[in-house]
């Protein structure tokens, strides 16, 4: 199976775009709210460039291959896996990550919630899941069970932690509800 025919509905993956570059070799991203100049080649995956230029560990390095869903960034509004995007087709693009959710003191309702569920083993897969929650609950604030399951289908998780994954996912809906 490729990576591509892993990305559910709402997933997105971007073609390089060389256009990107401005004239002294740099390019602007978007990335929690700011703009952000980068030196990079085009090409370079989009994770290499959060961790290495902007240190922005939140997104995870797994497979590298767009299989693992670890390293989920919210690109204009729908999950990405950010290993496999080259960052030339990014700019100007609004990138989300983990840090730009909430901060220790300030959660996101997801990461509240799935604290609450006590949602993890090791954590590996937390971004991703938690991403890719961001994402689905921003185009279905009330999502089924059925759908949630199907929007975190291809986030890998090595410790079995899905049920209570899930169970976070429907609390954070519901907390949202709630408040609406
Ligand atoms: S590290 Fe990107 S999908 Fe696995
Ligand atoms: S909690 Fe360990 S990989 Fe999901």
């Amino acid at each position: 199976m490729t990576s591509s025919s892993r990305l559910e509905a709402g997933h997105s993956t971007t073609p390089n775009s060389p256009s990107a570059e401005r004239s002294n070799g740099t390019m602007l991203l978007q990335v929690n709210g700011r703009t952000c100049e980068i030196l990079a080649d085009c090409t370079t995956p989009l994770l290499h460039v959060l961790h290495n230029d902007l240190k922005l560990n939140g997104p995870k390095f797994g497979c590298g291959l767009g299989e693992c869903g670890a390293c989920t960034v919210v690109l204009d509004g729908l999950a990405a896996r950010s290993c496999v995007i080259p960052v030339g087709g990014c700019a100007g693009r609004s990138i989300l990550t983990l840090e730009g959710l909430g901060s220790r003191d300030d959660l996101d309702p997801i990461q509240s919630a799935f604290i609450a569920e006590e949602a993890a083993q090791c954590g590996y897969c937390l971004n991703g899941m938690i991403m890719t929650t961001k994402a689905l609950l921003a185009r279905n604030a009330h999502p089924s069970e059925q759908e949630a399951a199907e929007a975190l289908k291809y986030n890998l998780c090595r410790c079995g932690a899905h049920v209570e994954i899930l169970r976070a996912v429907m609390r954070a809906a519901s907390e949202a509800a709630r408040s609406e």
